[in-house]
């Protein structure tokens, strides 16, 4: 089968904060407290990106300014819609999430994508996060891309329509090694680094999502980069089972 090159994949690095939603007007001020004069009143029910906590408020960026807001950000709901099937959050060519579910990625699980990292470079082996987070909005400008390249049936192996890409659940990681010339690419299945993820990656919460040969089952293409995180507990067990998520949770792909 010839090579499925996903060029922007690998040129694209996405770590894109979270949204926080305003639940009462945001009052944006020229320094911290509310002695200080304000400059922009964010209104309620708006998307907002939270830069950093400080002091009672939080720090934001608004064209290139540092300003500073009250509390009143209500942080990613984890009653956002989608489809929860033994806790885990389902999304495949069957389950798909809404344009609005835009939570950037999910703390806990940049947290174990860093120390799986930190766990490789002790094994002297470089691994990096080159995809993470895509929005709604991200994934269908690079699907509506593959179609143009690749045709729509080529792109349905391996590019998630919008709304059916696990990134946007803020919980899957491209992982590429030191060589960005494998980064989702075939090839990259031989490396060391690929082996290495292969071995450790449940250890650290994660599953290979697309394992190789389960096309029919997964929807996709062998993926050897695409890491789900999942939590050690499942993640162990997943992996344990030799089976894709759907096989395990008995679910449609
Ligand atoms: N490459 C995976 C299937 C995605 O687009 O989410
Ligand atoms: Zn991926």
């Amino acid at each position: 089968m010839p090579l499925l090159k996903a060029p922007h994949q690998i040129s694209v690095v996405e770590a894109a904060p979270p949204k926080y939603l305003t639940t009462a007007n945001v009052n944006l001020r020229k320094g911290s407290g509310t002695k200080h004069r304000v400059i922009l009143t964010i209104p309620k029910g708006k998307n907002v990106p939270y830069l950093k906590k400080k002091g009672n408020g939080f720090k934001q960026n608004i064209k290139g300014a540092k300003k500073y807001s009250s509390t009143t950000y209500a942080a990613p709901s984890t009653k956002t819609p989608g489809t929860y099937v033994k806790g885990v959050l389902i999304v495949n060519k069957k389950y798909k999430l809404p344009a609005t579910y835009n939570s950037g990625e999910q703390k806990q699980a940049r947290k174990a994508v860093d120390a799986m990292i930190k766990k490789a470079k002790k094994d002297h082996v470089r691994l990096t996060a080159f995809s993470t987070f895509r929005s709604y909005d991200r994934q269908r400008v690079l699907y509506n891309n593959y179609v143009a390249s690749h045709g729509k049936k080529q792109a349905d192996r391996f590019s998630a329509r919008p709304g059916h890409s696990e990134h946007q659940t803020g919980l899957a990681f491209d992982i590429g090694g030191a060589n960005s010339k494998h980064w989702a690419e075939n090839s990259f299945a031989k490396t060391k680094e690929a082996k290495w993820i292969a071995k450790h990656a449940h250890k650290f919460g994660f599953i290979i999502r697309y394992p190789k040969g389960k096309e029919k089952i997964t929807g996709y293409q062998y993926e050897p980069w695409h890491l789900r995180y999942l939590g050690t507990t499942n993640a162990k067990k997943v992996k344990k089972s030799g089976k894709t998520l759907e096989e395990y949770l008995n679910l449609k792909g």
